[in-house]
């Protein structure tokens, strides 16, 4: 279902998926206690001037918790943005979001759609019926970057910072400024609605048909399991039992860069020669692995386990993977 507001030459449209922003409490005291994706998204536009000589347009993808996320939302929403954005006079595309999986989701998209247009993710820590929301600023912020000549690429607007959406990583479980760009640092601000960029756009590319088709087969079931003190193989054993969804694929959250504890290393090793294919992604929050000759499993660089696992999943659907952030 789809809604308009406003008026103006460009449209800039607003996909709904839930999270906190669309959230709601039973008292507007209450910041933790709500349930999220309440709100419809054309709701959450209410109050909010479009950017001069551009039209809303509203329409509900998803109405879910993004802990929840799963690979049919995904496709959809990338559907979504494939339709939306291959519409002349639409400049760019809002979403809004959870912050619980926005990076994952943000990944995805970037790597399936890579868009020459703006695909700016937005989020809310506090609930749409919080005292102080801080939703509609942030809708505000990524109704401004979307609609930005010359912006293109996956985007994340929290806070008045612009992420790349192959950097952004959630970096704090309760402040409004939740996430953060590691070593590549935000692409820019947004200061009472002018982006003030610090560098390049996430790269963008002409729409290939190929990779929205490619992630509309089955996908290969990838588990991730961490590397810890004490950690052992029982659990990649497990996952190796006969089972109606086959394991294909895993990623091993590894220490420091990429160590893995040795009992664990032993059973992905060995499940490795039998023909998964295994990939090691760093739990530190900063940094890339650097890879060493001899490593037996191969490395991820400087993606997170569970972007890495976004990663698998599509390679193993046959999409190429995408060139690194130029971060300059
Ligand atoms: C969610 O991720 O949907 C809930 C949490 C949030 O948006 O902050």
């Amino acid at each position: 279902m789809t809604h308009s507001s406003s008026s103006g030459t460009r449209r800039v449209v607003v996909l709904g998926t839930g999270g906190t922003i669309a959230g709601k409490a039973a008292s507007s005291g209450d910041n933790i206690g709500y349930t999220a994706g309440q709100v419809a998204v054309a709701d959450l536009l209410g109050g909010i001037e479009a950017p001069a000589g551009v039209t809303l347009v509203a329409e509900q993808v998803a109405q879910l918790d993004s802990k929840d996320m799963d690979a049919h939302t995904w496709r959809e929403l990338a559907a979504r943005c494939a339709h939306w954005l291959a519409q002349p006079d639409v400049a760019g595309i809002v979403i809004t979001h959870g912050t619980d999986t926005l990076e994952e989701t943000a990944f995805f998209l970037h790597d399936v759609l890579a868009p020459a247009k703006p695909v700016v993710l937005t989020c809310a820590m506090r609930p749409a019926t919080a005292l102080s929301p801080d939703g509609p600023q942030n809708v505000r912020d990524a109704l401004a970057v979307a609609s930005t000549p010359g912006a293109q690429g996956v985007t994340v607007v929290c806070a008045g910072t612009i992420h790349s959406g192959l950097d952004v990583q959630k970096v704090h479980t309760y402040r409004l400024d939740a996430f953060a760009s590691g070593d590549a640092g935000p692409v820019g601000y947004v200061e009472e609605g002018e982006v003030r960029r610090v560098r390049a756009w996430p790269q963008g590319a002409p729409f290939d048909a190929a990779r929205l088709e490619a992630v509309s087969k089955p996908w290969p079931r990838v588990e991730i399991v961490m590397s810890h003190a004490g950690a052992s193989g029982a659990i990649v054993e497990a996952l190796l039992l006969p089972s109606a969804e086959p394991l294909r694929g895993l990623v091993v959250a590894t220490t420091g860069n990429g160590t893995v504890h040795h009992a664990l290393e032993a059973a992905a090793l060995k499940a490795q020669d039998g023909g998964l294919v295994v990939l090691r992604a760093t739990r530190c929050a900063n940094g890339r692995i650097l890879p060493k000759p001899g490593d037996g499993l191969r490395d991820a660089g400087a993606l997170t386990p569970v972007k890495a696992r976004v990663a698998l999943v599509l390679e193993l659907l046959g999409v190429a993977a995408l060139p690194e952030s130029e971060g300059g």
